[in-house]
């Protein structure tokens, strides 16, 4: 079965999402970005660790600089200190009960980072995560224990002219999402 052509009616917002690229310089109001950690907050995690953390970078400051900074070149090129914000993710390694590496931390902070892009959604916004960035050099550059480990890092604003983009930047843009059908997910 062609996957277009099954494509079911679910919630809409999960229907909505994409990754865009075409970012707008426009600030994202801060009463905003609290909503998306308030989404984070309220995610599932195992034993309620909330192994989750995030660096909040806003364009101008040091940490949006730092973030930018440790981004792998492509994405640098299409980034281009033009969104407002970005957000580092990274879980804590350990438990807070036992002490022991807690197996399921990259899970709960992918659910949480989740929960972060369609609240972002919901307000209108914008939102392309990432993991092609140096993880050694983002943890030196921002001055972090490696108690934490960065595992990606979210593109937050609001949708700006896809014509502003470089060429191969913007034909990724139109570019037609191919999925995986059903049956291939099911073993
Ligand atoms: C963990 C993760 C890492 C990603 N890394 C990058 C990245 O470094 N650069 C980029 O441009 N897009 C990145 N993406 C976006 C994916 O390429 C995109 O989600 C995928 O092609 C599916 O397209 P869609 O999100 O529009 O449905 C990443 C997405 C995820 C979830």
């Amino acid at each position: 079965m062609n996957q277009n052509e099954q494509d079911l009616d679910i919630f809409p917002l999960i229907k909505k999402r994409w990754s865009p690229r075409a970012f707008s310089k426009q600030e994202i109001e801060e009463s905003k970005i609290l909503s998306l950690l308030e989404a984070a907050r309220w995610s599932p995690s195992a034993s309620n660790e909330q192994p989750w953390r995030f660096v909040i970078g806003r364009r101008g400051d040091e940490k949006y600089q730092k973030i930018y900074e440790a981004l792998d070149n492509w994405n640098k090129a299409w980034i281009r200190e033009i969104p407002p914000v970005l957000i580092l993710n990274l879980t804590k390694k350990h438990t807070m009960h036992s002490g022991r590496v807690n197996p399921t931390a990259e899970y709960d902070l992918g659910q949480a980072v989740f929960a972060m892009v369609l609240e972002a959604l919901h307000l209108g916004l914008i939102a392309h995560e990432m993991s092609g960035f140096d993880h050694k050099k983002i943890l030196e550059l921002l001055d972090l224990s490696d108690e934490y480990e960065p595992v990606s890092v979210t593109v937050f604003g609001y949708h700006g002219d896809d014509k502003q983009l470089p060429d191969d930047y913007y034909r990724q843009e139109h570019r037609v999402r191919e999925r995986k059908p059903i049956e291939d997910l099911l073993l």
